[in-house]
């Protein structure tokens, strides 16, 4: 019975720092960690390499129950492919977004992020940690900052890659995911009513994860 172990879920829309924030606070709580985005990154990967449309709900459940995913840190095995580089392409972050739409395939990966929940506990994040995959986590962190600040951080990252990169695309982007992400029928991104806010938008990397430290102890404490 996994229902005692501690989850701390946080959610909130794409390139807020959350997966940084997480992966932080995951490593300082000596807790495991669940990138849930990544499992949607990979379907739209493997329904791309084998010719499934992202469009085809019960054809993307059916290929993510054939999927066998492990984590190694940074490396991402698929079926014993590493696919860790080719998912995190802003194509298949607009992929993921697309396939992440479709109820049947939300199912089909429910079982896999349960059976992260692990002793001694576990950070997830992605859109519906508290709502929908681990609504009776411990605590719950809504991580979010203004789309125009979210858009200069994503366009700071690709420049400092040497990346090209234009400001106005990359808020249009974000803007059309942030539209579908909260919009769709199926688990939307909405902050839970039990969830804090965490806004980063006036502040940095550091500042961000010594608040949810913060948040969290606090919580911890309650309890
Ligand atoms: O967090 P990310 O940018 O890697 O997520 C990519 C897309 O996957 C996101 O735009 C919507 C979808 N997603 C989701 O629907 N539910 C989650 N728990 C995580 C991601």
């Amino acid at each position: 019975n996994t229902a005692s172990i501690t989850v701390v879920a946080i959610d909130g829309p794409s390139a807020s720092g959350k997966g940084s924030v997480a992966q932080r606070v995951a490593k300082h709580l000596g807790y495991g960690y669940l990138d849930s985005g990544a499992l949607y990154r990979i379907v739209a990967h493997a329904a791309q390499q084998q010719n499934v449309s992202w469009q085809d709900a019960e054809a993307l459940a059916a290929l993510a129950r054939g999927l066998h995913i492990e984590f190694h840190g940074e490396d991402v095995l698929v079926n014993g492919q590493d696919v860790g580089d080719a998912i995190r392409s802003e194509a298949m972050g607009k992929g993921a977004s697309e396939v992440a739409v479709h109820g049947p395939l939300r199912a089909a990966l429910l079982d896999v992020q349960h059976d992260f929940r692990q002793a001694p506990g576990l950070v997830a994040d992605g859109r519906d940690m508290a709502t929908v995959v681990f609504p009776d986590a411990a605590i719950k962190i809504f991580l979010t900052a203004a789309v125009e600040i979210r858009a200069e951080r994503r366009y700071k990252q690709l420049l400092a890659k040497g990346a090209a990169a234009d400001l106005s695309t990359i808020l249009e982007d974000l803007k059309a995911r942030d539209a579908r992400d909260q919009q769709r029928a199926a688990a939307p991104l909405v902050q839970a009513e039990d969830a804090v806010l965490l806004d980063t938008s006036a502040i940095d990397l550091e500042q961000s994860v010594a608040q949810a430290i913060e948040i969290v102890a606090n919580i911890k404490t309650i309890a």
